[in-house]
């Protein structure tokens, strides 16, 4: 579904990723790991064309999509949900719903009430500004922003990063559906024992080259381990 190859990128001379390669199937969940600063989050950004690729190429659903800008990539069902969730916070949650809806191609006002769906604990929040939200509450924004977008592929960069832990249980508990629903999705993600639960398959990047590929069960290996850790 994803096909990613040999992708480098840099932010001006400072090389950051070098020819990486990676692979998600149709309804696959891909973790990648690594320890701060190693290119996870410059990695999304290149795939999903936030940031150029120095070399290499993206394909979505078999399509070079390497030179098709964000919102495009977004239009042909890839949906992102950046670091920090990226909610406007001076906006309501139902606002920022909307505001996706009508940046979206289809139009269709369901995909809002789908996404809520999704994310019934925002149901009772529709009119409260996103920047009043808890941290797990705007995560959970975010994702149902992406899925607004009726994504083929969710592509989430740290969805649990600073979020307390019981919560962090209920971002998993939706990812886990969303992929029971048959969704692909790339999924940067740091705690372990989430990326052992939730994924197919994972990757390791260290200094911006993939050091490590394999099945989620690899992910017990002690020297997997000492990669990943700090
Ligand atoms: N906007 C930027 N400008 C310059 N360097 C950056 C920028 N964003 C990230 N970097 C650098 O690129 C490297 C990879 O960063 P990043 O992709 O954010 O890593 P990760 O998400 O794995 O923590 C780091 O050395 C970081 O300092
Ligand atoms: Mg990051």
């Amino acid at each position: 579904m994803l096909k990613v190859s040999g992708l480098e990128a840099a932010y001006g001379r400072a090389r950051v990723l070098f020819g990486v390669d990676l692979e998600v199937g149709a309804g696959q969940l891909m973790c990648v790991m690594g320890r701060n600063g190693v290119g996870k989050t410059t990695l999304l950004n290149t795939v999903m064309g936030v940031l150029g690729a120095g070399a290499g190429t993206v394909e979505f659903e078999g399509r070079d999509v390497t030179r098709l800008k964000t919102h495009e990539r977004v239009g042909l069902g890839m949906g992102y949900v950046p670091q920090g969730h990226g909610t406007f916070p001076q906006l309501t949650v139902a606002e920022n719903l909307q505001v996706v809806l009508e940046a979206s191609g289809h139009r269709d006002r369901a995909a809002v009430d789908e996404a809520l769906d999704a994310f019934p604990r925002l149901v009772p929040l529709l009119k409260r500004r996103a920047g009043f939200l808890s941290g797990g509450q705007q995560q959970q924004l975010a994702i149902a922003r992406a899925l607004v977008t009726r994504p083929k592929m969710l592509i989430l960069d740290e969805p649990t990063e600073g979020i307390q832990p019981s919560i962090v249980l209920e971002i998993e508990e939706a990812i886990e559906r969303l992929h029971g629903t048959g969704l692909a999705i790339l999924l940067v993600e740091q705690y372990l024992e989430l990326a052992l639960r939730l994924a197919d398959r994972f990757v390791i990047l260290e200094g911006g080259h993939v050091v490590h590929a394999g099945e989620a069960a690899d992910l017990r290996d002690e020297k997997v381990g000492r990669m990943l850790a700090v």
